[in-house]
């Protein structure tokens, strides 16, 4: 390359040049993506292998005592270390409502929380939702409404309509709720939609889950 032809690297008013402002990014980029590339290799030289932890949870009504990585997700718990492969991983990463459980009777998304984080704490998967042969009334509500095509999203539908359905009843408001001074809202299908606007059902199956719903909540179709 003809040397003539490069532009020379002056100061700009603060005195920096361009070659100082290449290598400092540079080095941001290696700064910043190193340890992740290392990570993802599994050889992460500057920190120690995480000790497993003991966890104590109570799943389904029965206690579990699992040593886990402490960063091992619930999902991961409930499907890699306790074989209860109801919760789905749909996407791993809080969007699409398929892993969703019930915490103490709150419905949580198990893949964005860690296990040791539940440490005491009593977990309801869609194994645990039916009373031995019988079913929950949201399970059969939704067999007997269709709610379902390929089902990967069920488990997650149902255990949040679990979640929802005691929500409403103690008077929580959803983003649709119109009058926040009634003690309940409504359960219209506009305010079903909204509260299960957090599980995906990428087969569409949405007409016949607020179906299933509404029955299984004593509503008329
Ligand atoms: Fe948890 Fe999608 S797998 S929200
Ligand atoms: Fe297939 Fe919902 S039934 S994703």
């Amino acid at each position: 390359m003809d040397e003539s032809n490069k532009e020379p690297d002056t100061p700009n008013m603060f005195g920096v040049t361009r070659r100082t402002v290449i290598e400092t990014g540079a080095t941001a980029l290696l700064l910043t993506t190193l340890p992740r590339a290392a990570l993802a290799a599994g050889v992460d030289d500057n920190e120690p292998p995480a000790l497993p932890a003991k966890v104590e949870l109570q799943i389904n009504g029965q206690p579990h005592s699992l040593m886990l990585d402490p960063r091992t997700t619930l999902l991961d718990a409930l499907r890699e270390h306790l074989a209860l492969t109801g919760s789905k991983k749909g996407c791993d990463h809080g969007q699409c409502g398929a892993c969703t459980v019930l915490m103490d009777g709150r419905r949580i998304n198990s893949c964005l929380t860690l296990a040791i984080m539940h440490d005491g704490q009593s977990i309801t998967t869609i194994e645990g939702l039916a009373a031995g042969d019988n079913l929950h009334p949201l399970q059969a509500a939704f067999v007997e409404h269709d709610g379902f095509q390929c089902g990967y999203c069920t488990s997650g539908q149902i255990c949040s309509a679990a979640g929802m359905l005691t929500e409403s009843r103690q008077g929580m408001p959803s983003y649709v709720t119109e009058d926040l001074t009634q003690p309940a809202a409504e359960l219209t299908d506009a305010e079903i939609r909204e509260r299960m606007s957090g599980n995906i059902c990428r087969c569409a199956a949405y007409p016949n889950i607020v179906a299933a719903i509404k029955q299984a909540a004593g509503m008329p179709a």
